[in-house]
């Protein structure tokens, strides 16, 4: 037997996100709503779930699918009311399952109440709620460019200024030097906090410090400062998860996030991994293959670094990345076995897990043959760019069916009828044409399934304390095929053993193992020598 601990919940939790437009429609004007996540919670409480992440859904004029946010305290009629959000978390609480609320603080919308006063004079005592600076039309303030694309300053005749935004133009990035927004923003997150949901994931929060005039958008000077001022005004008045977006996170400043003393946040999601398979110093869209030996370091690095310290959320999916089975493994002709192995290579490490809705299906990248067909503001923006730039179409569509945000944001394809049962409408973005022989009502009823691994893989971390607690300790180091790497307690030692291709690979290692007891593998048979394309096992001995 391991000890017993007295841990925060969220380290023993498995997250799942919930991108609310692709869901479940249930009025059937072909967007997912509050209802339809209602009708699916016992799909989620079978999965073996704990804490459900759901993309915004307050008002917004959904230029950039809800992270344009125009009232923090009311819910877009599009996907309810506030007592259908009422109603969500009383329904999820019964299936204890905790509801995690997306907070956008950076920026509002341009159409915000703030907004809309802060334009109407310099004096309105609105104004300063944004970053403004004064100008002449015509001349920036300095170069700096927006995340979508175009420059980071807008010009507002009226008031002989501009306006900073880090994102869209319609999304105004707001001020926190002032404390009357921070004294704002923290009512608002007291406020849900009363409704009892379970937590919050903070979006592109390392950004909220910027200082435009020295060019600085992330891990500004007083970041840490407002985090922890915010912590203790909200936060930590309840017994909530907290994860920060933090695509500027570092092994250093994620302890800070993370201090195990509360005073920030309980986790960060850093990118250092999500951005590998890009050409350095360049965009996302100029693909390069992925390094694998450097992959391990870096997640072995991040390992490493907070054991102890902080802790990690471990994901690989997310409405803004592309289908981890599509990017990493292989979509075709090892599918379910390739699903199956990033799976384990992820879930066996420490941290916090999270699931992005029908990761858990192994739903692949979608490749729409025209760009009419996309809806994503920055993969739109980005066609635009490049094919003006003089970029051959054919080039930027390949970046695109790489990379696009669209390719996760496909509907949920819970079955094999029309539009995936996602709708009996017409899907606000098209299905994924493999829903026929992907969807969640085929692989509930096969235990070889992706679904039911994924099932297994939430149990197995309740049951062996060995998930949570144990040492990391990376493996075969160079090994061009294999990940692996141990988890060790006082009591247990634990083996995860991944072949990362589609190629046989040698793996010695599993020989010294083979009296282990295996908790999980994707293969029949034992796990030998040779291992399979893609094939992954966990195993589990005393020390
Ligand atoms: C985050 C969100 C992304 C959004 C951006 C601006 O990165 O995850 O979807 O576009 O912030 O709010
Ligand atoms: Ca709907």
């Amino acid at each position: 037997m391991e000890e017993k601990r007295i841990q925060p919940w969220w380290k023993n939790a498995v997250v799942y996100q919930i991108y609310p437009k692709s869901f479940q429609d249930s009025n059937g004007d072909g967007i997912g709503d509050i209802q339809g996540i209602i009708s699916r919670l016992d799909y989620l409480a079978d999965l073996g779930i704990d804490a459900v992440w759901i993309s915004p859904m307050y008002c917004s004029p959904q230029d950039d699918n809800g992270y344009d946010i125009s009232d923090y305290q009311d819910i877009d009629p599009m996907f309810g009311t506030l007592s259908d959000m009422e109603e969500l978390i009383a329904e999820a609480e019964k299936r204890n399952i905790r509801i995690i609320m997306d907070l956008v603080l950076n920026h509002t919308s341009d159409e915000h109440r703030w907004f809309q006063e802060a334009k109407k004079g310099k004096d309105n005592p609105y104004h300063d709620y944004y970053v403004w600076r004064d100008g002449v039309e015509g001349e920036l303030p300095n170069d700096m460019k927006a995340a979508f694309g175009g420059p980071a300053w807008e010009w507002v005749p009226e008031l002989d200024q501009y306006y900073f935004h880090q994102f869209s133009v319609k999304q105004p990035d707001l001020n926190w030097e002032n404390p009357k927004v921070r004294r704002e923003i923290y009512d608002m997150i007291l406020w849900w906090m009363e409704k009892g949901v379970g937590g919050f994931r903070l979006d592109v929060i390392d950004q909220i410090a910027k200082e435009p005039d020295k060019k600085i958008t992330n891990n500004g000077p007083r970041l840490h400062e407002f985090l922890r001022e915010m912590s203790r005004e909200t936060f930590q008045k309840g017994d909530l998860i907290t994860v920060g977006e933090a695509w500027g996170a570092n092994t250093e400043n994620a302890k800070l996030y993370s201090n195990p003393d509360g005073s920030e946040f309980s986790m960060v999601f850093q990118f250092e991994h999500m951005v590998m398979d890009q050409q350095q110093g360049k965009e996302k869209w100029d693909l390069a293959p992925l390094p694998f030996v450097k992959l391990k370091q870096c997640l072995a690095k991040w390992q490493k670094a907070l054991y102890g310290t902080g802790w990690n959320s471990l994901f690989l999916d997310n409405h803004d990345l592309p289908r981890i089975v599509s990017r990493w493994g292989d979509d075709g002709k090892y599918r379910k076995e390739s699903a199956k192995m990033l799976a384990t290579m992820l879930h066996g490490m420490q941290g916090t897990p999270y699931i992005y809705q029908g990761e858990e299906l192994g739903m692949t990248n979608v490749r729409f043959d025209d760009i009419s067909h996309y809806e994503d503001i920055e993969t739109l923006n980005l066609y635009r760019e490049r094919v003006g730039k003089g970029y051959r179409p054919e080039d930027v569509m390949r970046s695109i069916y790489a990379k696009s945000r669209d390719n996760a944001r496909t509907p949920m394809q819970w079955n094999a009828e029309k539009n995936a049962g996602f709708t009996k409408g017409t899907p606000w973005i098209e299905v994924n044409p493999n829903y026929t022989e992907i969807n969640a009502e085929e692989e509930r009823r096969d235990p070889e399934s992706v679904y039911s691994y994924y099932r297994r893989l939430t149990r197995l971390r309740k049951e062996y304390p060995v998930f949570v607690d144990g040492r990391f300790d990376l493996l075969m180091e160079e090994d061009e095929q294999i990940f692996a790497y141990t988890r060790t307690t006082m009591e247990n030692e634990m083996l995860v053993c991944v072949n990362f291709t589609g190629k046989p690979a040698a793996c010695p290692l599993l020989r010294e193992w083979k009296d282990a007891q295996v908790l999980i593998h994707n293969y029949d048979g034992n796990a030998t020598e040779e291992m399979k394309p893609y094939e992954a096992v966990i195993l589990l001995r005393a020390r």
